[in-house]
């Protein structure tokens, strides 16, 4: 079933909703209010840190970015590449996975903003499912995305995520982490335990810490390229690159 407003075509699930979708889709009209109540603007700033660093890409594929206030971002650079590209070259596409159909329409509504719309695929999906075209992505996007997962889906799922890259492709990764500095430690503790509790409640969270994503998307054949670290040491955003000869 699909819905389309505009270009932007929005493909939707049959499947029955989980808790963590019905979760995600009550939070979705008080998501940025909430999140601007507790980080200001902050985690906005530690999504687009390193989106300069990315190369134009041919196919990009982001995965749950809620309402969309990255993937609106990555289209206006979008956009800035299509004007510098030859006219006889494929227009580039950005295929954007989330569980929430609140969440999307947020996206869609971002999307039409920008005047984006035919460049983007909206897909509600439940990511445990979802296995991407293999070596297909010159980008995979995480933003605030891998903690919604367990160590054990973590191992399962993530190496069907990255293989969607192409050899050389890169990953562009945004999430919380502990601060390296014991000064830094006890407020995001105090944070993370309140945000972990509170996505418990609303979604069903399953974790009750944050998962060591690092080590897990090195295994995966990944190459960390730079990091920026902010928020009090506990935000990291990361572009790796997927080459497995080197590691
Ligand atoms: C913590 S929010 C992060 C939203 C946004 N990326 C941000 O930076 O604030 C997690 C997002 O991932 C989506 N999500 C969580 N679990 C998912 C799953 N199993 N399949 C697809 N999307 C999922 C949620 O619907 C939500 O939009």
């Amino acid at each position: 079933m699909d819905s389309t407003v505009g270009d932007a075509v929005l493909h939707l699930s049959s499947a029955t909703s989980s808790r963590s979708q019905r979760g995600y889709d009550r939070l979705a009209l008080w998501y940025r209010t909430t999140e601007w109540l507790v980080f200001g603007n902050r985690l906005q700033r530690a999504r687009v840190a390193l989106i300069d660093d990315l190369q134009p890409w041919k196919r990009l594929l982001i995965l749950g970015d809620g309402n969309g206030r990255l993937l609106e971002q990555l289209c206006v650079k979008q956009l800035g590449f299509a004007t510098e590209r030859s006219s006889s070259d494929a227009p580039s596409r950005i295929t954007s996975v989330d569980q929430s159909l609140r969440m999307l329409q947020r996206q869609q509504a971002r999307v039409e903003l920008v005047h984006a719309s035919e460049y983007v695929d909206l897909f509600q999906a439940d990511a445990c499912g979802y296995k991407p075209e293999i070596g297909a992505y010159d980008v995979v996007v995480t933003p605030f995305f891998l903690n919604c997962f367990s160590l054990a889906e973590l191992k399962s799922h993530l190496p069907h995520w990255l293989a969607a890259l192409r050899v050389g492709g890169v990953l562009l990764h945004v999430d919380f982490i502990v601060p390296q500095s014991p000064w830094q430690r006890p407020r995001a503790k105090l944070l993370l335990w309140a945000m972990h509790l509170f996505f418990r409640w609303q979604t069903g969270l399953a974790n009750r810490q944050l998962v060591d994503t690092q080590s897990l998307i090195a295994q995966c054949g990944m190459r960390m390229e730079c990091e920026q670290i902010s928020e009090g040491g506990m935000i990291t955003t990361q572009i790796w690159r997927f080459a497995p000869w080197s590691s």
